[in-house]
């Protein structure tokens, strides 16, 4: 069983968003062996909250319920049990491989690269209005799509 967790700086905007996008892929694919997906922020501000709301309206207006979700940091297990461990932006990248045990270092990489349109980092909505977030929903859209044909190929689910 593949496991795949997303993480972005304050886990409310970004990587729930990556989270309930891939999670749908996944469950529609009705795959023979399951794919375990979560995902985390590096920074701790918003712990045990639910995704931001600009961030569960967009997703919801395209069919993704974000609701159950729940924020909390990435903590030092993680980096043993995921076999994924995709970053948003460059930031949350650097700080992953600084919190990582140096075995567990290649599992972590950027997210968008799996897909193909050109732009590396997911960039931060928080700050900004609707179309961020709907820019957001666009990018993961095609890059979580990407990642789960790779994890197919890869495990031979
Ligand atoms: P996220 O967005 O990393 O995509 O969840 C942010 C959420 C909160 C903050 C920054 C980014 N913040 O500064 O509180």
């Amino acid at each position: 069983m593949a496991k795949v967790l997303f993480v972005c700086l304050g886990n409310i905007c970004r990587s729930p968003t990556a989270e309930g996008v891939f999670s749908s892929k996944v469950t529609q694919r009705h795959l023979p062996s399951p794919i375990e997906v979560d995902s985390a922020g590096t920074a701790a501000y918003h712990i045990n909250k639910s995704p931001d709301e600009r961030s569960q309206r967009e997703a919801r207006l395209r069919g993704y319920d974000l609701g159950r979700l729940r924020a909390r940091q990435v903590r030092n297990e993680d980096f043993s049990y995921y076999d994924y461990i995709l970053a948003m932006d460059k930031s949350n990248l650097v700080h992953l491989q600084r919190l990582s045990p140096i075995p567990y270092r290649h599992k972590i990489e950027l997210l968008l690269p799996y897909g193909s349109s050109g732009i590396e980092e997911v960039p931060d909505p928080y700050y900004g209005g609707r179309e961020g977030f709907q820019h957001v929903l666009d990018l993961l859209e095609e890059a979580t799509e990407a990642l789960l044909e790779e994890i197919i190929k890869k495990n031979i689910l």
